[in-house]
This record gives structure tokens, C-alpha cells and sequence, in this order.
């Protein structure tokens, strides 16, 4: 079996299981906020996880505040800057074109609840989020602006975004930038005080560490109010009982992931010769090809040939991929990033998501490419449109 999904949840690496086995057998278990002994073993080994996150991404410890993942996160942190009359007379919220449904979503309630007016920024044909639209959009009035969401790496086409260059821009001109790092953090190296991120997000799920447990990074964290109110946890940030078990995962995934970097880069190589084999066989589209990408993401597409019926071919050879693909009656339609990117219907049906991550075995893309190839061939003596 070969699981090719890691953009949509990474299994738990090595490491992690390793941990459990030992933390499960053996506690402590307790409310790390009760002042008994077990109570402060607890919070200690849950405090010690949030120093260990810190070092591993250049923040200090009090700047990660846990919670459930990046969803959860991202609500917060637009709560926080645009909730009731934290904005007097600025009530613009710019977006990339290219963004997630969590982030998405938000600025459309924010939109519809508290007025504000959502400006969507260009993105280029390769991927990547047009920074000098980016900067027309703000030099026009700067001072109206509430906040601006690019992500640091796109969790479809794992295409990486000029994040730096965005943050410069945003300090210079005063608006808190917001920079979903979901699918970025524990993929590739990163340096939370280098950034010129204002906030930024982990999912434990997306780094080989346990779902439900992630966490936030903020820059300010006395800018960020509570969305989960409760009894005083993580400084009054987020109320109820910590998923303690759930964040030293976090630290263990991190910091694995600190010890094993030049994986990241063979990975890089790896998917560089299966794509490029790929591209000398078929006449396949990679979406991105020519931006910076996650080490182990590929979005590929052969037009003519549907994407599921490419990731049901490979089901059947025990590969798991996904497309990006929402199906409406038996309709598959080009997904919202790619349409951004200003990609065809002919290609976008095609899309195919095969991503891997620094844990996966050795062989994983010489196995895919060999299934590939069969598909492939396959149904293209039958092409679907
Ligand atoms: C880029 C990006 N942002 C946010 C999320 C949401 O993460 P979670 O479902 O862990 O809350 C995801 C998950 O797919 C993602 O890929």
C-alpha cells in the first residue's frame, strides 16, 4: 500500500507511535491545570512540548497558544482582529485567490455579519499569489485595510508563496498578516522571527502528529481574543482542558522533523525525476511546475482523462491519491485554486493530488509512477473527454 494523501492528513510517523506506545503504558495522566503532583507532571511535559514547538519554528513559547488545528486557529485569529469595533473605518479584508475553505469561509461570515468588504488578490499563472497587485490593492488606501490572508503553501498544487515579501509589505504599511501555514510548518524549514507573519498555524494531523490537537503563533499574542471562553486555559487565549497527549505529539512530529531535514530535500529530488519521467511520457500538465514547491506534492493532469477515474485505477493498485475535484452530478469541475491559476476545464478535470511527505518509503514514487503509467495507458485508449 502506498498512501499518497499526506496534504490531507499525514499517518503518524515513526516517531510519534514510538511515543505513544511509551506515554500511553505509562502517564502521567491528569488535568495539567490541578495543582497536585500528577496535575503538574502533566503540565510540565505539556509546557515542555510547547518550548519544544517554539525552538523548532524560531518562536518563543508563549507566542504558540494550543488548540484543535488550523480550522480552529484561523476562526480565532479573524475573530480577534475583525469581530465588533476593533476596525473603525478599516473594513477591507484581502485574500489570494487561492486560499482554503478555512480561511475562506471566514472572510465570507465577516463579510456578511460585520460588513466588511472582501478583496480577492490576483494569482499568477504559476500559483503563486501576485505580489505587486498585492501592493496596488494596499498602496491605494493602506489605511482601510483590516487584514491581509495569504497561506505560505497551497495545499492542492503544494505551490509556495512569497509569504516574506508579503509580510515585509504588510509591517511597512501597519496591517496584520495573517499567513495560513497549515500545509508549510514541519513540511519545510521555517523561522517564525524571520517571517514578518503576524499569525500563523500548525495541524498536528498535517506534520505525522495526532488530529485535534495544533496550535496557533502569534507574533502579539495580547492581540487575540478567546473564541472558546472557559476557565482560564492557555492564558485565558483557549478555555477547556488542554489535549495535552495531543500537543507532545506535535513535539515530537517537529522535532523529528528537525532531525531528519535533508529527507525533505531528497524527497524534492525524487519528486523532480517522477515528474519529469511523467512529463517525457505523457503529455501531462503539472500544475505549478515552474513556482517553488512542497517537497512532496505533485498535482498532475492528463487532459482528456478524469481525475477519479485515474485515482480509482490506482485504488485498485492499493496507491491512494485524491483529486480536487467536487462532483456534481457525475460533473467533475476544475477546482477553485486552479481556476485562480486560470487553468482550462480540459486540464482541471484531469487533476490528480499525489502527495507524499519526508516519512514515506523510499520507493513510494517509483511504485506510484509504475501504477501511473499502467492508468494511464489504460484509459487513455478510452479518454473520458
Ligand atoms: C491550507 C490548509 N489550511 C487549513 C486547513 C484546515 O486544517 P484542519 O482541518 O486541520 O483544521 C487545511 C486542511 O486541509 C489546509 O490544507
Amino acid at each position: 500500500m502506498i498512501y499518497a494523501d499526506y496534504n490531507g492528513s499525514a499517518p503518524l510517523c515513526r516517531e510519534v507511535i514510538d511515543y505513544l506506545k511509551d506515554r500511553l503504558e505509562n502517564g502521567p495522566y491528569s488535568n495539567p491545570n490541578a495543582i497536585h503532583h500528577l496535575g503538574q507532571k502533566t503540565k510540565m511535559a505539556m509546557e515542555n512540548a510547547r518550548a519544544v514547538c517554539a525552538k523548532t519554528v524560531g518562536a518563543l513559547p508563549k507566542q504558540i497558544i494550543f488548540n484543535s488545528g488550523s480550522t480552529e486557529g484561523i476562526s480565532q485569529v479573524f475573530f480577534s482582529l475583525l469581530y465588533g469595533k476593533v476596525n473603525e473605518g478599516r473594513k477591507r479584508i484581502l485574500i489570494s485567490g487561492i486560499e482554503h475553505s478555512a480561511v475562506i469561509n471566514c472572510a465570507q461570515f465577516y463579510s456578511d455579519d460585520q460588513g466588511y468588504e472582501v478583496t480577492v488578490i490576483p494569482t499568477q499563472q504559476n500559483g503563486q499569489c501576485d505580489v505587486n497587485a498585492l501592493k496596488e490593492i494596499i498602496n491605494s488606501s493602506p489605511e482601510t485595510v483590516a487584514m491581509v490572508a495569504v497561506m505560505a503553501a497551497n495545499n492542492e498544487t503544494g505551490v509556495v508563496q512569497p509569504y516574506k515579501e508579503i509580510g515585509e509589505i504588510c509591517q511597512s504599511t501597519n496591517i496584520p498578516f495573517v499567513c495560513d501555514t497549515t500545509q508549510f510548518i514541519g513540511k519545510t524549514p521555517f523561522n517564525f522571527a524571520e517571517s514578518h507573519i503576524d499569525f500563523a498555524f500548525v495541524s498536528g494531523h498535517k506534520v505525522g502528529a495526532m488530529t485535534g490537537a495544533g496550535f496557533i503563533l502569534a507574533k502579539d499574542p495580547t492581540l487575540l481574543r478567546p473564541l472558546v471562553i472557559g476557565g482560564g486555559q492557555e492564558k485565558s487565549l483557549r478555555g477547556g482542558t488542554q489535549n495535552y497527549i495531543g500537543f507532545e505529539t506535535i513535539a515530537v512530529a517537529m522535532n523529528t522533523f528537525e532531525q531528519k531535514k535533508e529527507k525533505v530535500e531528497n524527497l524534492q529530488k525524487k519528486r523532480m525525476d517522477f515528474e519529469k519521467k511523467l512529463k517525457e511520457k505523457f503529455p501531462v500538465v503539472i500544475m505549478g511546475d515552474d513556482a517553488p514547491r512542497l517537497g512532496g506534492t505533485t498535482f498532475i493532469s492528463y487532459p482528456g482523462i478524469h481525475g477519479q477515474a485515474v485515482q480509482i485505477e490506482l485504488e485498485t493498485q492499493d496507491i491512494y491519491v485524491t483529486t480536487s475535484s467536487a462532483c456534481s452530478d457525475n460533473e467533475p469541475t476544475t477546482s477553485k485554486v486552479l481556476k485562480a491559476m486560470g487553468i482550462t476545464d480540459d486540464v482541471g478535470r484531469g487533476a490528480v493530488r499525489i502527495s507524499l511527505g519526508p516519512c514515506s518509503p523510499e520507493d513510494a514514487y517509483d511504485k506510484i509512477y509504475i501504477a501511473l503509467e499502467k492508468a494511464y495507458e489504460k484509459l487513455g485508449k478510452i479518454k473520458s473527454f
